[in-house]
């Protein structure tokens, strides 16, 4: 089953966003495998952005996302990293469609509410930097 990792940043859990988003995904079919609701330390938010680190924004994404408590997720179900950043909407929360989290609950990029792995690459990498396997729950059969 495929897997993604998708964290509701500083400005979604301030806002009171985490229910909402949750319940999103659940209603779309997806199962929730691990929770964390936590502080971003300064090192897991370089590693976890190692690829924007040339970014002239790469400073204000590490100050922002080690900001306030992040809300990370592990979520499972057929092609859920694609799916999830369709329900997501763009990074660009203006050009994001009505409908998606980021078009109905965001305005701008830095702060965009969500974050969701790009691919099956990312998914593994940011998975295993934010959960231990062992953390993650093995559903015993499919509802
Ligand atoms: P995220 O999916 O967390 O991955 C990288 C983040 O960089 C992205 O969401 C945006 O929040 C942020 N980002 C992208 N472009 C910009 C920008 N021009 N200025 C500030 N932040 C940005």
């Amino acid at each position: 089953m495929e897997r993604t990792f998708l964290m509701v940043k500083p400005d979604g859990v301030q806002r009171n966003l985490i229910g909402k988003i949750i319940e999103r995904f659940e209603q779309k079919g997806f199962q929730l495998i691990g929770a964390k609701f936590m502080h971003i330390s300064n090192e897991l938010a370089q590693n976890h952005y190692q690829e924007h680190v040339e970014k002239p924004f790469f400073t204000e994404l590490v100050d922002f996302i080690t900001s306030g408590p992040v809300f990370a997720m592990v979520w499972q179900g057929e092609d859920v990293i694609a799916k999830s950043r369709l329900m997501m909407g763009k990074t660009n929360p203006m050009e994001a469609m009505p409908g998606t989290i980021r078009g109905d609950f965001a305005t701008v990029k830095s702060k965009n509410v969500i974050h969701g792995s790009d691919g099956a690459e990312s998914a593994a990498r940011e998975i295993a930097l934010f959960f231990k396997e062992e953390e993650l729950i093995t559903y015993q059969k499919n509802i």
